[in-house]
């Protein structure tokens, strides 16, 4: 049998042999796409091909004894039900023995092609990397192209640490950018060109540590995503090795995007610095794509590397985020949760007119747990507004969303939210909130504010009792004009 068969062969052994194990964990998600066994993390390879969106991703179903790790597989026509695919890639080849890494997509005339990096440790533990290419004319079964890699070595001036290809079209050329780590241990992004997706030359580098208005800024940067949104060249990154500052970068990495323009021939972009992505505390590495009503769509790995989640018990671990649009205001990006989701919605109930003074309030058939839930404020004056989301009966267990307006910061507190990692997360708002959505799974929250201008995602394991939620204000008044909830 050959390597492939024989892995694959493994892996379907393992997520059946612990089918009905994962099955029982409390915190399976609903409508969250997850991994059927074992670990999942970043997403890869999303594209519309032949009008249905695939989405792939790092997937290794022997963890926690082993790493394997394989491109995971799903499909959907409406962004919100997916269809399980079998396993796209497994590292069956010299050139990826420890791991088929992360990559991207794209429909090669009407093929869909996949860039990725294949991973490799010799007994030393030394790291190579080198980038591969797959493709599918049905977008089911990936044939790797016989001549991989086809970028065989990392440029001269830097290290191994030289993965993640993100490829795009632009005037019947393919760029590509790649997260890399110069010698002297500093984090970059650097910008390929191909006429055939075969032959890459190196255009030059398009930001990182040291480059542009950046100071030192981190020792490695991953996962770079880069697109054109109303005439400007936006760069997503994952730098590593950035210390806290006061409310930013408080995660273990991070994520972050520079609004600019790319030239084409140096590959810098020209920016005016790094803006978190997301205030959460699990949110890494997400990518993006352009679907054919020119929406830039983002999904991304709702978890961060190296943290313990109480699912690992049932032998799985993390899940992707929404899908969201993105849109550019101002000079800043908003995350907007992907329209399709309304069609989930069912049960609405809604209130309108509500005042809350110096109290804790809490609605009738407002609680639950899988649902998307919608608060539009008509004003608030109260110095605190908070809401308590997966609220115990007694009240010790929830998770906190509280805005404070003398210092307009908003604070997703899970200290309180049950089992899980704990902490607190903040970001300062450019205006008062006027609109609140969350979106409730068993064990997520992504809390969407002002349109997605602020976005706080996060994994929650609260017991399955904790279902009340709870509105408060303090030192004044909060006037809410609606509040709205669906269940999912
Ligand atoms: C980011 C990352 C990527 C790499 C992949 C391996 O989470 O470290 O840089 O390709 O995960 O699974």
């Amino acid at each position: 049998m050959n390597m492939e068969r024989q892995l694959l062969n493994k892996a379907y052994k393992r997520i059946k042999d612990y089918e009905d194990l994962v099955n029982q964990d409390i915190f399976r998600q609903e409508y969250h796409i997850q991994p059927p066994v074992g670990f999942l993390n970043d997403p890869n390879g999303f594209i519309q091909f032949n009008g249905e969106y695939h989405i792939f991703y790092q997937f290794n179903p022997f963890y926690p004894e082993e790493k394997t790790v394989f491109w995971g597989h799903v499909k959907s026509k409406d962004l919100t039900n997916w269809q399980s695919m079998p396993l796209a890639l497994s590292p069956a080849n010299w050139y990826e023995t420890h791991g088929c890494y992360s990559g991207s997509a794209i429909d090669n005339e009407g093929k869909l092609t996949l860039m990725y990096t294949g991973n490799v440790k010799d007994e030393k533990g030394n790291r190579e990397t080198y980038q591969c290419l797959a493709e599918s004319t049905n977008g089911i079964e990936f044939t790797k192209y016989p001549n991989n890699p086809v970028i065989s070595h990392q440029p001269q001036g830097y290290t191994p640490h030289f993965r993640d290809p993100k490829l795009w079209k632009k005037d019947n050329l393919c760029y590509m950018v790649i997260g890399a780590q110069s010698i002297d241990k500093q984090g970059k992004i650097i910008l390929y060109k191909s006429p055939d997706l075969k032959n890459w030359t190196m255009i030059g580098e398009v930001a990182g540590s040291n480059i542009g208005v950046l100071g030192n800024f981190g020792y490695m940067w991953e996962c770079p995503n880069l697109f054109n949104i109303d005439d400007k060249d936006v760069l997503i990154a994952c730098p590593q090795g950035l210390e806290p500052e006061g409310m930013l970068y408080n995660n273990l990495y991070q994520c972050g995007y520079m609004v600019g323009k790319l030239n084409y021939k140096t590959g810098f972009l020209d920016h005016n610095g790094f803006i978190e992505l997301d205030r959460g505390f699990d949110f890494y590495a997400p990518q993006i794509t352009v679907d054919d009503k020119n929406r830039i769509l983002l999904m991304s790995w709702m978890g961060m590397p190296g943290e313990e989640h109480p699912s690992e018990k049932y032998h799985w671990v993390h899940c992707l985020t929404l899908p969201r649009e993105l849109k550019l205001v101002n000079g800043k990006i908003h995350q907007i949760p992907v329209d399709e989701l309304k069609a989930l919605r069912k049960d609405e109930i809604a209130y309108e007119n509500i005042i809350i003074e110096n109290e804790e309030i809490s609605l009738e058939g407002i609680e639950g747990i899988k649902f998307d839930l919608e608060i539009l404020l008509e004003g608030i004056s109260a110095e605190d507004f908070g809401i308590k989301m997966r609220c115990s009966e007694n009240g010790d267990e929830y998770t906190l969303i509280s805005f404070n307006l003398p210092s307009k910061t908003i604070l997703v507190d899970r200290n309180n939210s049950g089992q899980g990692l704990k902490g607190v997360r903040k970001c300062k708002l450019n205006s008062d909130v006027f609109k609140i959505q969350i979106f409730s799974d068993n064990s997520s929250l992504e809390i969407f504010i002002n349109h997605g201008e602020e976005v706080f995602t996060q994994r929650i394991y609260p017991d399955v009792s904790s279902k009340d939620i709870k509105l408060y204000s303090c030192n004044g008044i909060t006037r809410i004009k609606s509040i709205k909830k669906w269940n999912i």
